[in-house]
């Protein structure tokens, strides 16, 4: 197999993945060198310094604007989140709805993703679900959408089953019909190529901890500012366009910033800005299109095994439909997920089998390993 890049080198970024075999970055990544190192110096800098906020600050922007540049947007555009689920929340609860609007979003779409938009059925909004098949694109919600239709929120790449969403040609429908329209890029970031001039999107909304390699606790919400008719739920310092200077409240003057800042509140979680920022730096070393195709290679792989032991996928098989890193295979998580661990193999249970999902750092050996142990299993 022709590598798109250096995977041994990565490799040693990687101490976790020496102990184990690592088949569970959809779930959360191990931590890369790059990352450590920055988190090491936040705390350095936290532990021997008084008060460097300032500095930090000065980081948090740069990160914004990595970021910015990673998904092809405007620094403006980004506000920084705890994780993927306030995203959501903020982006739901910025729609300007009322009573009898609905909102469309998919069956068994990611919990985080579809109670932000359920909860809104106490204001009234009528939440509907079309079907999860496995291909979904502009024509599995026309058919659904009605005079009253404003907004579809989805995942772009489903964490249960790897099936990867036309999330480009729903957008064109939702920019065709004026719908909002909301994608969850948690699976999908640090992993595909994410274009938000392509997308046309209303929000995008991520966690940082998968693709990204960032600890949990810092998500983003990216936001089309041309939309400034959607304002924030919450309201801090930082979120009005003009903030006092003497810092007492001016109630005369509170209209939302004009950039995404309207949407955050608050301190940041500074270390984490600051990981992501070396994250990026990585995946940007290799290039997001480098890893995707490296996935894609190594998923191919496994698919040709796993048709050699007779075992088939839960999602989708064409490279057009799948994400390049999330495979579930048909095996009962009851009976194979502490067979696997037993072996020193992590993956997780899904619904309706074992995730395998990729990171940079695993190799062909690995897929030895994991397909061997199966096959051993297979023949008991
Ligand atoms: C599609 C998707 N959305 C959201 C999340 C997580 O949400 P949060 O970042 O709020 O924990 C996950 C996985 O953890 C996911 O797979």
């Amino acid at each position: 197999m022709q590598n798109t890049y250096n995977v041994s080198g990565i490799r040693k970024l990687f101490p976790a993945a020496k102990s184990v075999v690592y088949l569970d970055s959809g779930l959360q990544s191990p931590m890369p060198r790059p990352v450590k190192v920055a988190l090491d110096r936040y705390n350095k800098e936290a532990y021997e310094n008084a008060g460097p906020k300032l500095i930090w600050l000065n980081r948090t922007e740069q990160a914004r604007n990595k970021l910015a540049r990673f998904i092809n947007a405007s620094p403006d555009e980004i506000a920084f989140t705890k994780n993927t689920s306030e995203a959501l929340n903020i982006a739901a609860n910025a729609l300007p709805l009322k009573r009898g609007d609905n909102v469309l979003l998919i069956h068994g779409d990611h919990p985080n993703n579809a109670y932000a938009f359920l909860n809104l059925r106490r204001k009234g909004i009528d939440v509907r679900v079309i079907p999860m098949t496995e291909i979904i694109n502009s024509e599995s919600f026309l058919s659904e959408i009605d005079e009253n239709t404003r907004a579809i929120s989805m995942s772009h790449v489903t964490f249960h089953a790897g099936h990867k969403f036309d999330i480009e040609d729903i957008g064109r429908l939702c920019r065709e019909k004026n719908i909002y329209f909301i994608v969850d890029i948690m699976q999908s970031i640090g992993v595909v190529p994410i274009d938000v001039q392509k997308i046309g999107a209303t929000f995008l909304c991520s966690g940082t901890h998968k693709g990204l390699f960032v600890p949990q606790g810092l998500g983003f919400l990216w936001w089309d500012k041309k939309r400034q008719e959607l304002e924030p739920t919450y309201l801090a310092a930082a979120s009005v366009e003009h903030p006092s200077e003497d810092f007492i409240a001016n109630s005369n003057n509170m209209a939302p910033a004009k950039t995404a800042r309207r949407f955050e509140i608050g301190n940041y979680n500074l270390a984490a800005i600051q990981a992501l920022d070396a994250a990026i730096d990585l995946i940007n070393k290799i290039g997001v299109n480098n890893i995707e195709s490296y996935y894609y290679m190594l998923g191919d792989r496994l698919i040709e095994r796993l048709d050699c032991l007779g075992i088939s996928l839960v999602g989708p098989r064409s490279r057009q439909h799948r994400a390049p890193h999330i495979y579930v295979l048909q095996l009962q998580p009851k009976e194979w997920l502490e067979y696997l661990s037993s072996q020193q193999i992590r993956c997780s249970p899904e619904r309706d089998g074992i995730r395998i999902s990729f990171g940079l750092f695993n190799n062909e050996l690995d897929l030895d390993k994991l397909l061997e142990a199966i096959s051993h299993q297979m023949k008991r």
